[in-house]
């Protein structure tokens, strides 16, 4: 377990980063959003994950259920929507505007094939004159703030370097940059060099987003990139959600205070899950899925994961849990 943080917010605010909480569809749910905020601090806003456009006027009401106000009070959140058609671009922007969100986001980094392949997402990063046009119908008629997540490129990490200049042109809230190319998916190191060259082109707020895992590997990006005071974490909150807080200088937990948060937020964030899904199939589901980030801030966990993921029903998963808890809580205290 790496060190583990107390909540100690440091006192001077107006120095302190902004975090955000990325983007992670199927894991950063707004019961993941709201159980943070109940357990854990550090973490200013959040990004929902993408919500893809449809063809016509009308959006299905389940399609927005991740962003209902009513259900989004515990952090701001800025909700995401993908997709390539102008018209269904502004119908659901519109939408999600009328629901009061006075910001929206697009993306342009999903880097799966199947999204790519239709232009969506990372697949536009090429495309320079279609994302241009884009926006110019968009911005034309979208009323509120309107924000860009990257990465540099689709295959070649050069695409961004050729896209900046349409997206300078643009009256764009923000630019949020993975600096991964889309076939690198979530593999292989982050481009701190193409980053730099990339920030340093652009006329927009810059927003830096990738492998923020340690404090360490903050202050280093933070040192090289001053000028940056919003940064945006995924894997690394969900595998500590105390790195937030840490990195604003927070103090150490001992490892067993720090499993027992861990445990409780666990146990509320399960009572969510299976109040919102019916059938222990999906519910399971859910949950190994947040495993895989959560057991990585434990050592010695494979084994003991690997029978949580293998369960196969509520009662195995219960006691597996149980067990993985109980090593980390008693076994090292003494
Ligand atoms: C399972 C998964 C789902 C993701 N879903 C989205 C999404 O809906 N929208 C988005 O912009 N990025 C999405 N991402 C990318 C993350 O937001 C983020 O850019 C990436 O994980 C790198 O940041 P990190 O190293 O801090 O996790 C997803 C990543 C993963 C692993």
């Amino acid at each position: 377990m790496g060190e583990s943080v107390m909540l100690e917010e440091n006192k001077n605010k107006d120095s302190l980063p902004e975090v955000v909480l990325a983007p992670l569809r199927g894991v950063t749910t707004v019961d993941y959003r709201n159980t943070f905020c109940r357990h854990f601090s550090g973490v200013d806003s959040a990004l929902a994950p993408f919500i893809p456009t449809v063809t016509g006027k009308v959006i299905k009401p389940k399609l927005l259920s991740d962003i209902l106000p009513e259900k989004n009070k515990a952090m701001p959140v800025v909700p995401q929507i993908i997709g390539k058609e102008p018209a269904d671009i502004i119908v659901l922007a519109k939408t999600i505007y009328d629901l009061g969100y006075k910001e929206v986001n697009w993306n342009l980094g999903c880097p799966w094939k199947f999204v790519a392949k239709k232009m969506r997402g990372s697949g536009l990063l090429p495309h320079p004159d279609k994302v241009d046009a884009i926006l110019d119908q968009v911005l034309s008629e979208f009323p509120g703030k309107f924000s860009v997540k990257v990465r540099l490129g689709l295959k070649t990490e050069h695409d961004l370097k050729e896209l900046i200049p349409v997206l300078n042109r643009h009256d764009l809230s923000e630019v949020i940059i993975h600096p991964r190319t889309a076939v690198q998916m979530y593999d292989g190191v982050v481009d701190i060099d193409m980053f730099s060259e990339c920030f340093e082109m652009l006329t927009h707020k810059v927003v830096y987003n990738g492998d923020i895992t340690s404090v360490e590997f903050y202050q280093t990006l933070q040192e090289r990139f001053p000028a940056i005071d919003k940064w945006m974490i995924g894997r690394g909150v969900i595998i500590n959600p105390f790195l937030a807080a840490e990195i604003k200088g927070a103090t150490s937990l001992a490892p067993a205070e720090y499993a027992a948060a861990v445990h409780l937020f666990h146990d509320d964030m399960l009572s969510c899950t299976e109040e919102r899904l019916s059938g222990p199939g999906h519910v399971l589901g859910c949950m190994k899925e947040l495993w895989k980030y959560m057991a990585l801030s434990f050592d010695e966990s494979n084994k003991k994961l690997s029978h949580i993921l293998r369960a196969k029903t509520m009662n195995e998963y219960g006691r597996r849990v149980d067990e993985f808890f109980q090593f980390y809580e008693v076994d090292k205290v003494n």
